[in-house]
């Protein structure tokens, strides 16, 4: 049955993947990109202006999202693309080999809007896509959630403000204003239950 559940995401989310699209020559391109599950089969993307991705998925309409922890393909993927022979022909598109699973969207509805935010004003195109088919390549899947690395880093930094002064503190109380912010953008109510009870707790430093 196609189902999120069934690569393990839940709705409300956002998980890091790589997503793979056509360029207009038929080559492969790959890029890290943040994928909200919106349910059971859609979700909602956020592409910036300028990428390559942002360009192919407007003009193809389809793309793959891959599934996967290996980091050195989020490095390649993100610093230029991975090799030719990283990539492996699905229908008309591509997926990464070695990818835990993908799954293969078709753009529902785009639209650009402009947003303002910490870097300031931009325009992104908010994709919701159907999710076509999903292809499990692995047995265990479980997609990338930054929350639970969010909640951990938050909590060695409140373990630490004992310890820390000056320049080091107030690096410290940055840090966590950061992590709460992502924590509560990717996460699920049981991360942001766990972030808000840290920054209670490390309300004392502040
Ligand atoms: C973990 C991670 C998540 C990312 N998520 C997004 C995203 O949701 N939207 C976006 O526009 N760029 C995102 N980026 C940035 C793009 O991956 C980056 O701009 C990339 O170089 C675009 O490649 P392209 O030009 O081949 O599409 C992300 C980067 C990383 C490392």
């Amino acid at each position: 049955m196609l189902n999120l559940e069934s690569v393990g995401m839940e709705r409300g989310l956002l998980y890091e993947t790589v997503v793979t699209t056509r360029n207009e020559d038929g080559t492969p391109n790959a890029a890290p990109m943040g994928v909200i599950c919106k349910n059971e089969n859609e979700v909602v993307l956020y592409l910036h202006q300028g990428s390559q991705t942002v360009m192919n998925v407007k003009r193809e309409e389809k793309f793959l999202v891959n599934i996967t922890k290996d980091p050195m393909v989020f490095v390649e993927s993100t610093l230029g693309n991975p090799s030719q022979e990283s990539f492996e022909h699905f229908d008309n598109g591509y997926y990464i080999k070695g990818t835990d699973a993908f799954l293969v969207v078709e753009v529902l509805r785009m639209r650009d809007v402009e947003r303002e935010d910490q870097f300031g004003v931009s325009t992104t195109t908010v994709i919701n896509a159907k999710v076509q088919e999903i292809v499990k390549k692995k047995d265990h899947v479980e997609p990338l959630n930054r929350a639970i690395y969010g909640v951990i880093e938050a909590l060695v930094y409140l373990t630490r403000m004992e310890m820390v002064s000056g320049d080091m503190e107030k690096l410290y109380r940055h840090r966590m204003r950061e992590i709460s912010r992502i924590v509560n953008k990717v996460g699920g109510l049981e991360h942001k239950r766990a972030m808000k009870r840290i920054s209670d707790a490390f309300s004392k430093y502040e």
